[in-house]
């Protein structure tokens, strides 16, 4: 970790917060045993600052739906790339990238684009309260959304304005009546509910359909939240999955595979308030990132990408969690085979953080990256991955029984314990 740490060390006189995203800087990690710095990926892998190679499951902590690197996408950067970035007045990619959106993500008739999935949350939210003349929205997700209108509910709210606070009501998931209660509580102040579509677990029966229908009842906007969900459950999203649409939904992070692309689609009659609101930005059309999701989508269209991910992630979790429970350790991949999470337990089944480290500790001296959040699969990875990741884990899981036995979790483990960032 020679380089890593000489990095490390520069970056803290210059650097503050240590990295442009909370989730990827060393404290997210097991800081002095995870590289700090990476260098380059190829497909699945990717090369730290002193060359060691590990496979990823963070993905960028997820846009990288088809793997680093990758020639098709490449290619049509490069294409554009001889052409020009950004320009004066639109160019014609803008409508080509629309369409290519627009042909894949149901009821997505009109399009616009954003350079993050939090700008475009924050824009489907102005939207909304254009549309309706209302301020208070509806919220339920993992978080996410690292604007005003919704950073201001987390522990890490400070510089913005208390007052924003009070217009987000949370709802729980698969649970119509605490919806039901917001919207007879606060009786035409409510502008949208914002939601993911779902996180890991599936929507009961009709709870979709009913948030659906009482949101319309009440005259809010329904916006989906894809930007986990989006180019990775299916090839239009949660919403093809689930069978369900949105009024206004919002994408991320897998539309361009990597390339600092967003965007916010929907229904004809809503999107059109788009032609008052104040959204706009000098890079909003800029023509790299816009060209790697016209590859991107043409890669998912043409080829067995989601299928790959669901059948991968499937064969991952169950010897994963079947593995496991043969060494008896309590440490298992929790949720979906597109979106799971490594859960760690101690005797008293209580989630445990100096556990968790110290498997991640054991997992990435072996070449295999766990990130803080979600793991995730891409059509890059293969079943050679998966089988190395498994004997990876196999070894790893009777370090961790023996130091939970012999009650040396904190000793055995070499590096900081992984802190999370914030609560919400
Ligand atoms: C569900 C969800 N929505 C929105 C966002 C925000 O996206 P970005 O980090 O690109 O601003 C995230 C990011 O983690 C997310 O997980």
């Amino acid at each position: 970790m020679k380089n890593s740490t000489k990095y490390l060390q520069e970056a803290k006189k210059i650097i503050p917060a240590l990295s442009q995203t909370f989730s990827k800087a060393p404290y997210s990690y097991v800081e002095g045993i995870y590289p700090a710095y990476l260098s380059h990926g190829k497909g699945s892998h990717v090369f730290d600052v002193d060359n060691n190679e590990y496979i990823d499951y963070v993905l960028g902590l997820g846009p990288i739906t088809l793997g680093y690197n990758y020639s098709p996408v490449n290619k049509a950067v490069k294409k554009q790339l001889s052409k020009g970035i950004s320009f004066s007045i639109p160019h014609s990619i803008e409508v080509e990238a629309s369409k290519k959106i627009s042909s894949i993500i149901p009821d997505a008739e009109m399009v616009r684009f954003a350079k993050t999935g939090s700008d475009a949350g924050t824009a489907a939210v102005r939207a909304a309260r254009a549309i309706t003349k209302r301020n208070n929205i509806a919220y339920w997700g993992g978080g996410g959304v690292w604007h005003d209108w919704f950073t201001v509910i987390t522990s890490r709210n400070e510089g913005i304005p208390k007052s924003l606070g009070k217009m987000i009501k949370k709802f729980e998931y698969n649970n119509i009546e605490s919806l039901k209660i917001l919207f007879e509580k606060w009786k035409g102040e409510i502008a949208a509910v914002y939601m993911e579509p779902m996180i890991t677990e599936f929507p009961k029966k009709n709870f979709l359909i009913d948030v659906k229908k009482i949101t319309k009842k009440y005259g809010a906007i329904l916006i989906f939240d894809e930007v986990i969900t989006g180019f990775r459950f299916a090839k239009g999203g949660a919403q093809e999955l689930l069978k369900i649409n949105a009024d206004i939904s919002v994408f991320g992070k897998g539309i361009a595979n990597g390339m600092p692309l967003a965007a916010i689609t929907g229904k004809r009659k809503y999107m059109e308030k788009f032609n008052d609101i104040f959204y706009s930005t000098t890079y909003g059309g800029e023509t790299l990132s816009l060209a790697a999701s016209i590859a991107v989508i043409d890669e998912i269209k043409t080829k067995p990408v989601i299928k790959h991910c669901w059948e991968l992630g499937k064969k991952l979790i169950s010897e994963f969690n079947e593995l496991s429970n043969q060494i008896g350790v309590k440490i298992k991949m929790e949720g979906i085979p597109v979106r799971s999470k490594i859960v760690c337990r101690d005797d008293d089944d209580n989630p445990s953080i100096l556990i968790k480290s110290l498997f991640y500790q054991e997992m990435v001296k072996r070449g295999v990256l766990l990130g803080p959040g979600y793991v995730f699969i891409s059509y890059s990875h293969s079943q050679k991955d998966i089988k190395k990741t498994l004997e990876a884990a196999e070894k790893s899981f009777k370090i961790v029984k023996k130091a939970v036995n012999t009650k040396t979790v904190k000793k055995s483990l070499k590096g900081k314990p992984m802190k999370s960032v914030m609560k919400f």
